[in-house]
Parts: C-alpha cells; structure tokens; sequence
C-alpha cells in the first residue's frame, strides 16, 4: 500500500505522454495570450468588489501595504510555479509537479485541492458577475424577476442559513453556460475573447486611476494607519496583516495560467513571463486603485458591494461619464476569469483522468475543436450548480484556503525536486533556494492560520470526499499499476 501511495512519475515519463499524444491539445498559446490569461484570471471580485470592505473593516488607507504583503506572498508562489512550468509544461501544473516530487497520493490530494480552488473560483466569480449583470440591466429598465436573482439560501455573519425568497441564480448560471460553449469551441477562441475583455477591463481600471487622481482629498489618507481598536485585525499592523489575507482572493488566477502549458507555443521560455508578468502588472494596478479609492473615499464609508462606483458618486458631476464604463468593465472583467478558472478546470479534470485516476471519459479530446469537452461539461454543470445555489460569502474562504494549501506544496516540492533531481534542465530558475520558497510556505501557512475554523473545516470535508474517490477508483486504476 505504501508504495502504491508513494509511488512517483518520472518527469521524462510526464513530458513523453504530453508529446506522444495523438489528437490531443493543439499549441497554439503565444506569451501575449499567457499575459493576459493571467490577467484575464487575476482582475475580478477582488478589486471590483472586496477592496472597500478590507478598507472600511481592517485596513484603512494602509490597505496598499495589504496589497504590497500578499502580492509578495503570491510572488514567491510565483516565482516557483515559473520554475516548475518551464521545467514540465504539462496541462496539470501543481499535480504533475507533485507526481513527480512527493507521489501519487499527494499529487492526488494537490489535484482533487485544485479542483475545489478552480470550481469555487468560478462560481463565486460568476455570482458576483450576476450581481453586476442585474445591476446593469437595471439601469436600462430590465429587470429579471426577484426569485431568479439570487441563491435560495443565504449565510449570515452570525453563522446561521436563512432562505432568501429566490429559487435560483439565473443569471450567474448563464455566464458558466455562455463560458463553457466557448471553451468546448477551441482554446483559441476563449483566449481571443478573453484578450479582447482584459483589454476592456485593464483601460477601465486605467481610466479610473489616471481621472481619480485629481479628485484625490488628501485629508482621507490621515491617519494612514488607523489606530488599532484593541481587537486583533481591526485597523493597526493586525488590521494590515488581516486585509492582506481577504485580499489574497484577489491575485488568486497567476497559477490558472500554468495549467495551459501544453497549449503553449513556447512553454519554457513563455510559462515564467505568463505567471510572473502578469501578477506583476496586476499588482501595480491594484495598489494604483486602493491608493486613488482611499484618496476619494473616507475608507470608513468603504463597506459597500461597489466601491469603485461608490468613488465616482462621490467624485461628483467630474467623474459621473465613468459609471458606466466601470460597469461594463466589471461585467467583462468578471467574465473572464469564469473563462479562465473553467479552462484550468477542465484541463486539472483532464491530466488527472489520462493518469487513471479520474475515468476515461474526462480525458477525451474533441475531434474538430481539439478540446477535452468532457471535462469541461462536468466542469460546467458544477460551477453552474455551485453559482446557481450558494451565496458569495460562503464561497471566498474556501477558495482561498484551498488556493494557499496548493502554493505551499509547490514551493515545498521545489526544495525536493532540487534535491531529488538536480539534473533536470530548469529553463526559469527560482532564485535563491530554498530561502524563497521557505518564505512562501511561512507566508501561505500564516495566512491558512488567520481563516476561521468553519472554513477549515469544510476543507477537511472536501479532502475527505477526495480520499474516498481516491481510494475506490484511483488506486486501483492508476496507469502506474501496469508499470
Ligand atoms: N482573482 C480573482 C478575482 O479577484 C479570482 O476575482
């Protein structure tokens, strides 16, 4: 039994059946398109909506050193993904490298851990794309009924379920119906879209920043930090370091771009530019708008579903032409990282079924659109169930729990592959090993730590479904077990 857990798959083994496969992804990904897949995945929720809550509650203006800590946590996650992806650039990014380092039960654990961040991700994207969609269609006298609006249930922040009057998240379900016919349609198809929608997203961003700045009162940035209220991670350096873990759900997506590697033209060369550009590009625009946000706005009055849209009311008649435009570009940028989160979904369910773990069924390629449509239909009907009945707030830490547990395998596996298999080429090196990957499971762990206990525990329940699947089929039917 031990060996079967422990059991490895050698990286020439993993790069040969990504090479000899007939009819299987095409390569067609060039570094523009990794860039902005990457971004495609990465604006959303996060900066259109959880900035002004991790504002007003924690952080105060100081929410730009937030930003600064958990882009730094990302970074060195970042930094070893480059490595691995340019050294395995196969569709099953975190799961391949573990099958390689730590064996086949932890790459099943990292896998069935990747399905939970990818899943949640989208729906709980595609629920605040539907808030939005609702919103804009509002605007223009279109309303879609009251009981299609929402999840039947809703959380409360005393921890309690209460019925909402709805029956279902219509217009949440119909984005993941709209994403998914994309993607079964050809990868080069989704990524074109999803350049034209990142461009749309980035330009509103860049509006909003360069228009803000002359509307910035200087006065809302005193006190810079707030003073802490005698309760941990309300406001002070604990504030700062609590709004740096909410705001950890908005880098989360650098990672999706690593599971398109074997669509990439150029994986080695292009694979680290992807992941690390675009966390960087994103990262300086996030700091940009917080500082622009909180320059406007009193971060006090910060706790609204719309901060953005809140700083242009408050902006007046000046910036009122923007209200518009933001929604639109909320509306876009919110769908492409649905697109993206299903793609790297579709492609985890994929690897992890052509190594027999998961059925057969999930590993076939479309003969004319060269896409595992499988797997993206179970994708689809998932994150349509996931986005059509569940509310946002339960949905956001779970995401975030799963996404750090993955960070730190990876930087752990770094430290082992470098001892276990000096050999192999390394295209992008992570520098200073084992110092940044150390810090990058300090950095991930502390932030696991600061998540409430519910949340840990619905991850242990989410593991243990894993291991049940893992245990009556993917044991057994391991394409090791012929070896
Ligand atoms: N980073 C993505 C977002 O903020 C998941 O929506």
């Amino acid at each position: 039994m031990k060996e079967q857990l422990l059991r490895k798959k050698d990286i020439a083994s993993i790069l040969k059946d990504s090479l000899q496969e007939k009819g299987g992804l095409k390569r067609t990904l060039s570094v523009r398109h990794l860039i902005a897949l990457g971004i495609g995945a990465i604006i959303g929720t996060g900066i259109f909506v959880l900035t002004g809550t991790a504002a007003a509650n924690y952080a105060g203006p100081a929410l730009t050193i937030s930003f600064i800590i958990s882009a730094l946590g990302c970074a060195m996650a970042g930094l070893c993904y480059a490595e691995f992806a340019s050294m395995i650039p196969v569709a099953g990014s975190a799961y391949s490298y573990s099958y390689s380092t730590l064996g086949e039960f932890f790459a099943w654990f990292i896998g069935w851990d990747l399905i939970l961040e990818y899943l949640f991700t989208a729906g709980t994207v595609a629920v605040g794309w539907s808030g939005y969609f609702v919103s804009f269609l509002d605007d223009f006298g279109l309303h879609i009924p009251m009981n299609m609006r929402l999840a039947p249930f809703d959380h409360t922040s005393a921890g309690g379920w209460v019925t909402t009057g709805s029956i279902i998240n219509f217009p949440a379900m119909f984005v993941v119906a709209v994403m998914s016919v994309l993607l079964i349609r050809g990868i080069s198809q989704s990524a074109t879209l999803n350049n034209i929608v990142v461009v749309v997203k980035v330009v509103v961003i860049l509006l909003f920043i360069g228009f803000g700045l002359s509307f910035i009162d200087t006065t809302n940035w005193t006190p810079y930090i707030p003073q802490n209220t005698g309760e941990f991670g309300h406001y002070g350096w604990s504030g700062i370091f609590r709004g740096a873990g909410v705001i950890f759900f908005a880098y989360i997506g650098f990672d999706a771009v690593s599971t398109t590697a074997q669509e990439a033209k150029n994986p080695q060369k292009d694979m680290p530019k992807g992941i690390l550009l675009s966390l960087l590009i994103c990262t300086i625009l996030y700091i940009a708008v917080t500082i622009v946000l909180t320059g406007i706005v009193n971060y006090k009055e910060l706790s609204v579903p719309a901060p953005i849209a809140l700083a242009i009311d408050n902006a007046g008649e000046g910036l009122m032409w923007l209200r518009m435009p933001i929604k639109i570009g909320a509306i876009a940028g919110l769908s492409s990282v649905v697109l993206v989160m299903m793609l790297a979904q579709s492609r985890i369910f994929y690897t992890i079924s052509r190594d027999g773990l998961l059925p057969k069924f999930f590993s076939k390629v479309h003969p004319k659109y060269s896409t595992p449509h499988n797997s993206t239909i179970v994708t689809c009907i998932a994150v349509g169930l996931i986005a059509g009945l569940l509310p946002i707030n339960v949905l956001g830490e779970l995401v975030s729990i799963g996404t750090l547990m993955a960070f730190t395998l990876v930087c752990i596996s770094i430290i082992i592959l470098r001892k276990t298999r000096p050999d192999v080429e390394r295209p992008f090196k992570t520098p200073l090993v084992p110092f940044i990957p150390i810090l990058g499971v300090l950095i991930c762990l502390s932030q696991m730590l600061a998540l409430p206990f519910d949340t840990w525990l619905r991850l242990i329940i989410w593991m243990v479904i894993g291991f049940v699947i893992y245990f009556t089929y993917g044991i057994k039917h391991s394409k090791l077990n012929k070896k």
